[in-house]
């Protein structure tokens, strides 16, 4: 299957812009508050996400992951710079027209997985694009449930599934409408190793089978080594940008910018752990091939 499918097929109607680009920023500033109080968030963000790439988003507690994920989607919007979404300018939408991209061409991903708690299983994955009045693709939609590995489970409500469970119906989710990106912050971050990996497996799958772009907040180096590129946040700024990343390899860049880490700010205990044979990116790295140093966890947050 071509790494890439953007094309053709799409259960939204939508026939996706031919740029490259998935999403841009440029000279992105976000400032909170106003005077001796303001918080610059975003300090002059430079940004493109190529189509069909898996991008995880690292650095220190308050360097503005989340802010920056947040104007990225149109969730937020920045006190300066550009923001587009394939072809179109954030900046040139009104509210209706912004809640409509992020409906018809965004997913998304939360960390506390942000499921109808009345709704089943099924009916979470298949309520956005009901939702935006369009049809289910069935095919695509048995692909991706197969993949959940959660079929026997989907009248449940999600009460009745684990953690893991929900953040995989949750993925299923947004990968069902063929979004145009997925935005997930921190997508394992309240899961235990085993679950967290089926997550990121999921997340990659949905990259290399089904040609969508991710983008991924993320704490973990192990996390971060199933996406092919991982952009270091520090200060409001991207300090660094490494490609193929390997656990090890970010967990190295990532002590380069403790200093930057406020104090108080343990991470979440090397929650998601990569398993030999687990299926990730990962796998080419040193965690893949044997125990990840202790060092590698709990330091972000
Ligand atoms: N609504 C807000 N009002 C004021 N300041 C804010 C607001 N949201 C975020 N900030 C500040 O902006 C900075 C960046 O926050 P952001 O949430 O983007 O960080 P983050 O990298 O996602 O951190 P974490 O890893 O803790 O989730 C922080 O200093 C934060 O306190
Ligand atoms: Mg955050």
């Amino acid at each position: 299957m071509p790494r890439s499918r953007t094309r053709g097929g799409s259960a939204t109607g939508y026939t996706p812009a031919t740029s490259p680009v998935a999403a841009r920023a440029r000279g992105l500033v976000k400032e909170y508050g106003s005077g001796a109080g303001r918080v610059t968030a975003l300090a002059g963000v430079d940004l493109e996400l190529m189509r069909g790439g898996f991008t995880a988003i690292m650095g220190p507690s308050g360097s503005g992951k989340s802010t920056l994920m947040q104007c990225l989607a149109g969730l937020d919007t920045a006190t300066r710079g550009d923001v587009a979404i394939g072809d179109t300018e954030l900046g040139d939408l009104d509210d209706d027209a912004l809640t409509e991209l992020r409906r018809d061409r965004l997913g998304f991903v939360f960390q506390a997985f942000n499921l109808l708690p009345t709704l089943s299983a099924l009916e979470n994955i298949t309520l956005p694009v009901e939702i935006a009045g369009r049809r289910v693709d069935r095919a695509h939609l048995d692909r991706i449930v197969e993949a959940t590995g959660l079929a026997d489970r989907l009248g449940h409500r999600p009460g009745a599934l684990s953690g893991g469970q929900q953040q995989r119906v949750a993925v299923a989710r947004a990968l069902v409408a063929r979004p145009e990106l997925v935005f997930a912050d921190e997508p394992t971050g309240n899961l235990d190793s085993g679950a967290g990996v089926r997550v990121l497996d999921l997340l990659r799958r949905g990259v290399d089978e089904w040609g969508r772009t991710v983008v991924m907040v993320t704490h973990d180096p192990r996390a971060a080594a199933y996406a092919d590129r991982v952009v270091f946040l520090a200060d409001g700024r991207i300090v660094d940008d490494l490609a193929d990343p390997t656990a090890d390899g970010v967990f190295e860049r990532m002590r380069g910018l403790d200093g930057h880490a406020g104090p108080g700010h343990d991470g979440p205990d090397g929650r998601v752990g990569v398993e030999p044979g687990a299926g990730g990116r990962a796998d080419r790295g040193p965690a893949g091939r044997g125990p990840v140093r202790d060092g590698a966890r709990g330091v972000w947050r």
